[in-house]
């Protein structure tokens, strides 16, 4: 077992040299939790507010802390009042709470779910995160009706890829927004239309939508209130104050996205058997992943970035 434990911590906000990679001491085991030897872990826009201090008021983090929201490895001990549903040499995935950028990570026998044996370490840790929220938020405003029409704004993101194909596959009729270089790519996931929002306006086309679900934020939400149908609902992950922005006779509903590993496990299952695509963007060493965190927003290919652990060690 790997005793050496370097973790990717956050020192300063707002600063370009403010997360560095340390050599910390191993994590004490609380008795819920079991320690994983992390092999991968999923990046999110998330680590990037986090260091740049935008949500420290409702988010405040003690520094240094270790970012890094989800993970996957190898159990090597577990805490005394677990269930025994995990044991030392399984192989799991799931969410971290904050802290997954290190070699040994406790974590909550509770946000754990064993990966599938044909899913690699760096498959699984793209998707606990993506694929919960892209499940969660479908069903935020309601459970969704065969034939809806759902429409998808950043549907070549981690969650955005997952949500396109669970629209699909209950049924609904697909539209999605997303740069020039994806339109291919989110097509392929099984869109019915796909906007290019470099070159067109969605809401010049796009009309009755029943569920817009929002991954984007800014005047993506404003400029999707007139496609709705007159029951319509946007859910985002993406606009926290959207009940404010709600405006008179329409509903706009904010999900916060929860760890379920009976759920996870079954979305994983999906991706190994193929039913469910998952795209891996870009896999980075524990060296590049400040820069692949800072760098996020930048246009990359679709999908999720993922830190490799057992990259250049
Ligand atoms: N509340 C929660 O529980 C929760 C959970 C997970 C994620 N989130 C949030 O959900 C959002 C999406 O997460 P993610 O992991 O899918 O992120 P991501 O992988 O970075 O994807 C976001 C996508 O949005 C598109 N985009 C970026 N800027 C845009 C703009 N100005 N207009 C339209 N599209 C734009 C980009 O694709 P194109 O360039 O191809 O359009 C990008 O692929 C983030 O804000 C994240 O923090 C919240």
């Amino acid at each position: 077992m790997n005793t050496r434990n370097r973790a990717l911590r956050l020192h300063e906000y707002g600063q370009q040299d403010g997360l560095r990679v340390d050599e910390v001491a191993p994590p004490e085991l609380a008795p819920t939790q079991v320690l994983v030897e992390v092999k991968a872990a999923g990046v999110n826009p998330l680590d990037q507010k986090l260091a740049a201090g935008w949500l420290r008021q409702g988010f405040p983090l003690t520094l240094p802390a270790t970012l890094g929201l989800e993970l996957a490895g190898v159990v090597t001990a577990v805490g005394s009042a677990t269930s025994g549903r995990l044991a030392v040499g399984d192989r799991v995935m799931g969410l971290a709470g904050i802290g997954a950028y290190a070699d040994l990570v406790a974590v909550s026998e509770a946000g754990l779910a064993v990966t599938p044996a044909a899913l690699s370490d760096v498959q699984a840790a793209a998707l606990p995160v993506a694929a919960l929220t892209a499940w969660q938020l479908l069903r935020a405003a309601g459970e969704p009706r065969s034939g809806s029409t759902v429409l998808v704004h950043g549907a070549s993101g981690g969650v955005g890829g997952f949500a396109v194909q669970l629209a699909k596959a209950l049924g609904a009729k697909v539209l999605a927004t997303t740069s020039t270089e994806s339109v291919d790519y989110v097509r392929g996931l099984g869109a019915d239309t796909v906007f290019d929002r470099r070159a067109q306006r969605f809401e010049d086309e796009a009309r009755d939508v029943d569920l817009v679900l929002d991954l984007v934020g800014g005047d993506t939400v404003e400029r999707s209130w007139a496609v709705l149908a007159p029951d319509g609902a946007i859910a985002t992950v993406a606009t926290m104050d959207i009940a404010k922005k709600t405006p008179a006779g329409k509903r706009g509903v904010w999900l916060s996205m929860k760890g379920d590993p009976e759920l996870l496990a079954r979305l994983a299952a999906d991706v190994a058997s193929g039913a469910l695509r998952s795209a891996i963007a870009e896999v980075v060493p524990l060296s590049g992943l400040a820069q692949a965190i800072l760098g996020a927003g930048a246009r990359r290919a679709p999908g999720k970035v993922v830190v490799d652990m057992t990259l250049g060690q």
